[in-house]
């Protein structure tokens, strides 16, 4: 019998990849997920198949070592790769750049590999807002100067070079490189969310962990930006509608050539807005300090996501609110993230 159709998601068991192999699951693809749980763990893929009502595959791997990822593509019949695999810390990227360079350019390189030799070359690349340069001209499209400041970025960017440079050498290969604005939130369900197995780096994480009593204060990185209220805009996007973000994505697949999307609401709110909208969702007091800004950080981020939603039929469906009930509903079922199985 021959084997089933299979999507590869790489660093599937992280944040972003268990929202989408639930979405992927539910859309009945069949997954293998390999991921090496350096931020995360095995409890997250249990969970997604609890949620979707049925199993993926799962081999634990490094996606830098590429006879593990040839040994994957020979064992399934692998249609396509959604590669999420990526250490995303920008601070730790500054202070320690040739574990991000090794990760995430070596770890692609490696899957880019293992593809080209088993003929599989459909690719979707998790890349980020973070390859804008600094720019004051907002809305944010992909055709927006890039220009990433910190080596997590270049990161992002230099993949993306890559895969121009792949296709321009084999133009059978079908590229989507999906650019991520700010995920936040978790699924409707409260069984996954996110869970990083170091001290949270960005807002709603921290937000989060202050509402369940896991941190005490929020630093307001700087409240003299040029913004209504002085703090750092942002487009945060709910974690469900960027997973199917990706289902749109693959299901587009038809083409073959390097397809950019920005992947955002279009709309932006200040570190003082998302700091009300969680309030207002947790009923929890969150307490705050103004500190300096933080350095690299832009005024303000949003995208002009017409393109996905031209070109994907896609477009979000939930705002700032269902972002921070739901990170509330996973920080209250589970206030020690995975870590204690349910
Ligand atoms: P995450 O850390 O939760 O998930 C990444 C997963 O990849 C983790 O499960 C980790 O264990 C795994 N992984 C890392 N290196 C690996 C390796 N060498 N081999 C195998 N597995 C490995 O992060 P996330 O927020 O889900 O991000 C997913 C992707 O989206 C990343 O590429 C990230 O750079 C990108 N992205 C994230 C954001 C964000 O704010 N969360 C924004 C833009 C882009
Ligand atoms: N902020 C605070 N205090 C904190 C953390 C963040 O005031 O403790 C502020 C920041 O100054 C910024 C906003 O909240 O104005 C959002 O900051 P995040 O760290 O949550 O997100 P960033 O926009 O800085 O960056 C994130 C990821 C990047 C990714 C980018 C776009 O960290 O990797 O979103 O997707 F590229």
């Amino acid at each position: 019998m021959s084997k089933p159709s299979t999507i590869l998601v790489t660093g599937g068991a992280g944040y972003i990849g268990s929202h989408t192999c639930v979405e992927l699951l539910e859309q009945n693809y069949e997954l293998v997920v390999v991921d090496n749980l350096s931020n995360s763990c095995e409890y997250a893929l249990d969970r997604v198949d609890k949620i979707a009502g049925r199993k993926l595959d799962y081999i634990w791997a490094d996606v830098t070592d590429c006879n593990a990822m040839e040994s994957v593509l020979e064992n399934f019949n692998v249609e396509a790769v959604i590669h999420f695999a990526a250490l995303k810390a920008v601070g730790e990227s500054v202070r320690n750049p040739l574990k991000y360079y090794e990760n995430n350019m070596a770890g692609t390189l490696s899957v880019l590999k293992a593809m080209a030799k088993h003929n599989v070359k459909k690719f979707i690349f998790s890349s980020s807002a973070t390859v804008y340069g600094n720019t004051a001209q907002m809305p944010l499209t992909e055709d927006s100067p890039l220009g990433p400041i910190n080596p997590y970025g270049k990161t992002k960017l230099m993949v993306e070079t890559m895969l121009h440079d792949l296709y321009a050498s084999d133009p059978t290969w079908n590229i989507t490189i999906l650019r991520y604005f700010n995920p936040a939130g978790a699924h409707k369900t409260g069984l996954i969310g996110e869970d990083p197995n170091d001290t949270p780096n960005n807002l709603v994480p921290i937000i989060t962990r202050i509402a369940g009593g896991r941190m005490d204060e929020l630093m307001v990185y700087g409240d003299d930006y040029p913004t209504p209220d002085g703090t750092g805009v942002r487009d945060y996007i709910h974690v469900t509608d960027l997973a199917l973000g990706h289902v749109a994505a693959l299901k587009k697949m038809t083409e073959p050539g390097v397809h950019i999307f920005n992947l955002g609401t279009g709309r932006g709110y200040s570190v003082m807005d998302v700091i009300k909208a969680f309030e207002k969702a947790s009923s929890k007091k969150i307490p705050y300090k103004i500190v300096k800004r933080r350095e690299g950080d832009a005024p303000t981020s949003y995208a002009d996501a017409s393109k996905a939603k031209r070109e994907l039929d896609w477009q979000t469906k939930f705002g700032i609110e269902e972002m921070c009930s739901t990170a509330w509903q996973w920080q209250k079922k589970n206030p020690l993230g995975f870590k204690r199985p349910q």
